[in-house]
């Protein structure tokens, strides 16, 4: 039985409708209640709930041999782990952005501004990539917050809808990444269980169409 880490929150819906469509059903108990390890009604997969940030360590640890999850997690977490399939669905951008009319770019920001992020390994690649030095303030949630309250004079933050950036007065400055949801599997796995995973990758490519 192959064990596949999926991430709480707002990738697991789309994942589990995902999943349906490649004739993979996510029980229903591990959806509703608490419980956080569950097999599917096939003795197939079993499914453990976890952390979107936490999903890689799962992963790359060999606890799961595989997993899906945002891309944004993976370019923050940087893991040594296949990422054989893009699934196209979660997309959303990895953006900076601070208060509206506030004419602030990488380009004439303030070497001491302080940027609030739950990507601090992203942000200071961005930043160290455009040559200016800010101080990193890691925050591990409602990160638009910050600009409103002078924590920071800007975020680096995920957008889907856009929606939560617009109710707290602010704007994207720049996209700094596009993000979808991907496989990750284990790299001993890939080989030892090659059947399982190449099943998995089999039924998940159908879906995709
Ligand atoms: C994410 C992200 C933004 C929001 C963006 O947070 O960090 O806050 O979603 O989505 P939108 O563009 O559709 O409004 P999440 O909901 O995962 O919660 P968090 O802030 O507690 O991390």
């Amino acid at each position: 039985m192959l064990t596949v880490a999926l991430s709480k929150g707002r990738l697991l819906e789309p994942t589990v409708e995902f999943l349906a469509r490649a004739g993979i059903a996510v029980p229903e108990d591990i959806l509703n209640s608490r419980r956080l390890i569950a097999p599917d009604a096939q003795n197939r997969y079993r499914f453990i709930l976890v952390k979107p940030m936490d999903l890689p360590t799962y992963v790359e640890y060999g606890v799961a041999g595989a997993g899906i999850c945002g891309r944004d997690v993976l370019l923050e977490a940087d893991p040594d782990l296949h990422q054989p399939l893009d699934l196209l669905f979660g997309r959303c951008v990895l953006v900076l952005a601070g208060l509206k009319d506030r004419v602030l770019s990488p380009s004439n920001v303030l070497s001491t501004t302080r940027v609030a992020t739950k990507y601090p390994r992203v942000t200071e690649r961005y930043f160290r990539s455009q040559g200016l030095p800010v101080e990193v303030v890691y925050l591990s949630g409602s990160v638009e917050l910050a600009p409103n309250l002078g924590l920071a004079e800007t975020i680096v933050d995920l957008v889907e809808t856009g929606r939560t950036l617009e109710e707290n007065g602010l704007e994207v400055y720049e996209r700094i990444a596009e993000s979808s949801a991907r496989l990750v599997v284990n790299r001993a796995s890939f080989h030892v269980r090659h059947a399982e995973v190449q099943e998995l990758l089999h039924r998940l490519k159908e879906a995709l169409g």
